[in-house]
């Protein structure tokens, strides 16, 4: 690593929070983070983990409660026939997931096609694990799905594994069964890896949530990745695992999960557990909240600032992802040349409204935005009640 980090980008996500804090009573509809608490359940395992002392060193790859619960919901909620608790490992949220799959998995100079949009960390892993990520772009037209004819285009000899994340953080666009399987089809017949991103799987609000490792023979070449952090409000907790037929492949990723992590943090483990054993009728809450109020946020900008942005409501995950009005134009003292950087700086700078600019994304979020409307009502009135000044 060393010099070679220089060339990795951090996301444009981290200037955003540091501008953020430079302003007073912020909107910060600029994070993707819900304004939910993790449920009793969570508090209560973790509360009686530092009762009883469970602070030391645990398995690499997991405790085997947690491990064994995992599998269970793998194979019942998912559909992916998980043969055995050691097919999961579990990592310190599902950033780090991500990171492990790529040092297992790449060599120098290997491919992967990300969509485009897509959640920056997806490139920066796979750069940071000598790759190279090979945008393809989700269009909006389609619901921010692909042209799989697009899709194939994009393999060449030096493809490793298409990166599918579904329902997409930023476009909210989920991809359908018949996607998957076409997609599947592709690695199948080229020989490439799948890695499925399956962060929001719990955040569908029109179709189905499929993992791609459930359809049929997809299994033994899918690694699937998932966190507690959205279905549970645990992002500051950091748990996530990932889920892998292949026992080279694991080996290869326990390695680099151990000299990372050498375990994930106990208490928390404990806290997944407590998650899993509870009961489950809070993800189905949240999902419902959610919805409302992304119904309320669009009718917000509808309102506000219908002028200004456009853009349908997502199937999935928790963001409004806009198209800027091409006519509009930063004020003078706002210099950048990129349209979705100009209007987050002016949105931060005159209204207190935190947002990420499509171009963060990818090349093809140019001139779109992206809100989060997992933020509490108060949060999401007050940026909507300050849109509708800026843009009387
Ligand atoms: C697409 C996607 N994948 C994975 C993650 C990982 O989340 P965490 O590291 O909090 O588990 C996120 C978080 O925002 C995400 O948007």
């Amino acid at each position: 690593m060393g010099v070679f980090l220089d060339s990795v980008p951090f996301s444009g996500i981290i200037r955003i929070r540091d501008m953020m804090y430079t302003v007073r009573d912020p909107f910060r509809l600029d994070q993707g983070d819900v304004s939910f608490d993790a449920p009793d359940s969570v508090k209560t395992a973790m509360h009686r983990a530092i009762d009883e002392n469970r602070s030391h060193y645990l398995q690499t790859t997991g405790v085997p409660r947690l491990l064994d619960l995992l599998a269970e919901k793998l194979r019942h909620r998912n559909g992916i026939p998980v043969d055995a608790a050691d097919e999961v490992m579990v990592t310190t949220g599902g950033i780090h997931g991500l990171y492990i799959i790529c040092q297992g998995l790449l060599e120098p100079g290997d491919e992967v096609i990300i969509p485009d949009p897509e959640w920056p960390p997806a490139a920066g892993n796979i750069l940071a694990a000598h790759g190279v990520p090979v945008p393809c772009a989700l269009h909006e037209r389609l619901g921010w799905r692909y042209d799989l004819a697009e899709l194939g285009s994009k393999i060449g000899r030096s493809t490793r594994a298409i990166y599918v994340n579904s329902p997409n953080n930023p476009s909210g666009g989920v991809l359908t069964r018949e996607d998957l399987q076409a997609i599947g089809d592709l690695c199948r017949e080229r020989g490439l890896w799948l890695i499925s991103d399956e962060a929001y799987e719990d955040v569908v609000f029109e179709g189905e949530h499929v993992s791609p490792a459930s359809l049929n023979g997809m299994y033994e070449r899918t690694i699937s990745l998932f966190t507690f952090s959205k279905s549970y409000a645990m992002t500051g907790l950091r748990l996530g695992y990932v889920v892998a037929e292949s026992p080279q492949l694991r080996e290869r990723m326990k390695k680099a999960l151990f000299y990372t992590a050498s375990n994930v943090a106990s208490v928390v483990q404990f806290g997944g557990i407590g998650a899993l054993e509870g009961p489950q009728g809070s993800i189905d809450a949240f999902r419902q909240e959610l919805r409302s109020r992304r119904d309320f946020f669009y009718a917000g900008i509808r309102d506000a600032a219908g002028h200004v942005f456009t853009g349908d409501p997502p199937k999935g995950a928790f963001y409004a992802f806009l198209r800027i009005n091409p006519e509009w134009r930063a004020p003078a003292e706002i210099t950048t040349t990129s349209q979705s950087w100009g209007m987050t700086e002016f949105l931060i700078s005159r209204g207190r409204i935190g947002c990420v600019p499509g171009v963060d994304f990818g090349q093809n979020g140019e001139g779109y935005l992206r809100f989060c409307f997992a933020r509490d009502r108060r949060e999401l009135t007050g940026a909507l009640e300050s849109m509708r000044t800026l843009f009387a």
